[in-house]
């Protein structure tokens, strides 16, 4: 199996396989290939691989990366400080559709750990067309160079949205315009370009503790990882759920969430 260096042509330059925006592009490159192929040997990885599917271990060859899946948009962050990566995969005309948040773990240019949540029928607000749409109306262009934010503040951003849920007197820091694509569920159905993010205090506090993070300071991109309590009813401790932000000058543009639901749309 070839590595990542020798599938990156940036990097046929570099001396040594250093964490560069290059490698984890070849990486995020190599993983589309591979899940549309249903071929997880396409994507340059350690032999002992750990691969989990919301939050569970899986043998790969048992894993949904090992069929084949239509891909119709994806997008990607690259993290050269954490050498993580994050993809969304939005497949809305495959069979079986599915929208997927995927982390990949780089180091010495293979991959040592994949961590997707794979969302489907019956998870929160899913609807797999809706997000395609949606989300094909996003720009995710590199963010200009004097304006982009520091790690500290993306994910600052992201932070005190997610604490905002579980303690109302937490402002976020909601941009204009704002939206939120949840599960398949928009939030600016009328095109108003307005803040259409804010999310009220939950009836019941609690606190998101365990949260990952991967952060690409180019595009203004978060992803987070975390454990989501109260929404399912069989799960009040937490559930599987996943966040990908947009961040322009410290405020939120866009939200995508992906929550699994032990029972159908989480008992609710
Ligand atoms: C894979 O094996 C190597 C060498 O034995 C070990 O150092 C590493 O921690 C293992 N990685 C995983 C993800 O199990
Ligand atoms: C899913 O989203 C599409 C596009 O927004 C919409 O036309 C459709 O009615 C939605 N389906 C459900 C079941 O809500
Ligand atoms: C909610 O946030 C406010 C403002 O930071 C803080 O003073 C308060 O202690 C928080 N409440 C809880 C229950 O954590
Ligand atoms: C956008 O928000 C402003 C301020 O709240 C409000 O006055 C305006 O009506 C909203 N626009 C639309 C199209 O809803």
């Amino acid at each position: 199996m070839p590595s990542l260096a020798i599938l990156s042509l940036a990097l046929t330059t570099q001396a040594s396989a250093s964490c560069t925006r290059a490698l984890l592009k070849s990486a995020t490159s190599a993983y589309i290939t591979a899940q549309t192929s249903g071929q997880p040997n396409l994507l340059p990885h350690i032999s002992n691989l750990s691969y989990i599917e919301n939050d569970v271990h899986v043998p790969i060859t048992q894993g949904l990366l090992s069929q084949p899946l239509t891909i119709d948009l994806h997008h990607s962050l690259h993290d050269t400080t954490t050498c993580t990566t994050f993809t969304e995969l939005s497949c809305a005309t495959n069979p079986h559709p599915y929208v997927i948040h995927t982390r990949l773990f780089v180091a010495d240019d293979r991959v040592t750990s994949i961590q997707s949540v794979i969302s489907d029928a019956g998870d929160w607000l899913f609807n797999a067309t809706g997000h395609l749409y949606w989300s094909s109306t996003e720009t995710w262009t590199p963010i200009p160079e004097p304006l982009r934010d520091t790690r500290a503040i993306i994910q600052a951003a992201g932070d005190l949205y997610l604490d905002s849920w579980g303690n109302g007197s937490l402002k976020a820091p909601y941009g204009t315009p704002c939206h939120r694509i949840e599960g398949g569920a928009y939030t600016d159905t009328r095109r108003t370009g307005n803040n259409t993010c804010f999310m009220p205090e939950f009836p019941q506090p609690f606190k998101i503790t365990k949260r990952d993070y991967v952060i690409d300071e180019v595009v203004g991109g978060l992803g987070i990882f975390n454990d989501f309590p109260f929404i399912d009813m069989m799960r009040p401790d937490g559930t599987t759920s996943t966040n990908l932000f947009r961040i322009e000058e410290g405020r939120i543009r866009y939200i995508h969430e992906v929550t699994i639901c032990q029972t159908r749309n989480c008992g609710r």
